[in-house]
């Protein structure tokens, strides 16, 4: 579904040097699958995203979306990136609810779906608080609810439980998955977490440290739905564990 073929970018910088960050990708992701991207700060896996999202142009190489080169932003790829903030003036259900008043929905329509996306994620009785009344792991919550209200087929989560405390990053990573697992929508999830890239994913691609490229991809055979008790002492789990933590420091020392 998404076929991403001999990627590179290559930044402009200020002091006139050209910077390459991505060298090379290709990866082809099938519809439904859940891949997660490692690799050190700084090898590229944000502007992945924002390529794939369309938001920063491929200096070569293509990407196809169902068969379509991708021309800019779309409805059918949902950004969870921490710069796209939630509006502080809005309420809970005010954020939720914009992007489908903009794209046309009838207001009584597009109301019943922000209270089923509240409930999804457990904040129904949060509906008219502001983000500022919010913890981190509540924002993000909302951050999802207002890219699943447009219902997109290709979720691009960049980090999006990296600055939350160890309970909070555990709930919404099972949120997550049951959302997951119910609509099968066509995840790419950036992590620094080998943990949540192994428990997570049918996929995990670790890159090189700048530029980034592409260093391996490892299939997940874990048994769905997945309970992380229960995969704390699978044996497989814990080798797929070793196996990508030595790969992700391999090399990566001189990164931050
Ligand atoms: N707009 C930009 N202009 C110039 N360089 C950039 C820009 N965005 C990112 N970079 C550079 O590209 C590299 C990859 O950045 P990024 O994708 O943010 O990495 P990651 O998300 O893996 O930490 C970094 O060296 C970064 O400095
Ligand atoms: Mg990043």
């Amino acid at each position: 579904m998404i076929a991403i073929e001999g990627l590179s970018k290559t930044f402009e910088t200020s002091g006139g040097e050209p910077h390459l960050a991505l060298d090379g990708i290709s990866i082809d992701i099938p519809k439904g699958q859940f891949l997660s991207i490692l690799g050190p700060s700084g090898c590229g896996k944000s502007t992945l995203l924002y390529i794939v999202g369309g938001f920063v142009p491929a200096s070569a190489g293509r990407i196809r979306v169902d068969g379509r080169a991708i021309a800019g932003p779309g409805p059918d790829r949902g950004p969870v990136f921490q710069e796209f903030a939630l509006f502080p003036w809005k309420t809970v259900r005010g954020n939720v609810l914009y992007g489908l008043l903009q794209q046309g929905v009838p207001r009584d329509q597009a109301e019943r779906r922000v209270s089923e996306l509240l409930q999804m994620v457990h904040l129904s009785r949060y509906a008219d608080f502001y983000p500022k009344e919010l913890s981190g792991g509540m924002k993000q919550r909302v951050a999802i609810a207002r890219t699943l209200a447009y219902d997109p087929a290709i979720l691009l989560m960049d980090e999006p439980f990296g600055a939350l405390d160890a309970h909070t990053r555990t709930k919404l990573q099972n949120e997550l998955l049951s959302i997951w697992e119910r609509d099968r929508k066509t995840v790419l999830f950036v992590t620094h977490s080998v943990e949540e890239a192994v428990y997570l994913s049918d996929r995990v691609m670790v890159m090189t440290p700048s530029p980034g490229r592409q260093k391996a991809v490892f299939d997940i055979d874990l048994p769905r739905p997945r309970i992380r008790a229960e995969l704390l002492l699978n044996r497989r789990y814990q080798e797929y564990l070793i196996a990508i933590e030595r790969l992700v420091q391999d090399g990566g020392e001189d990164e931050a």
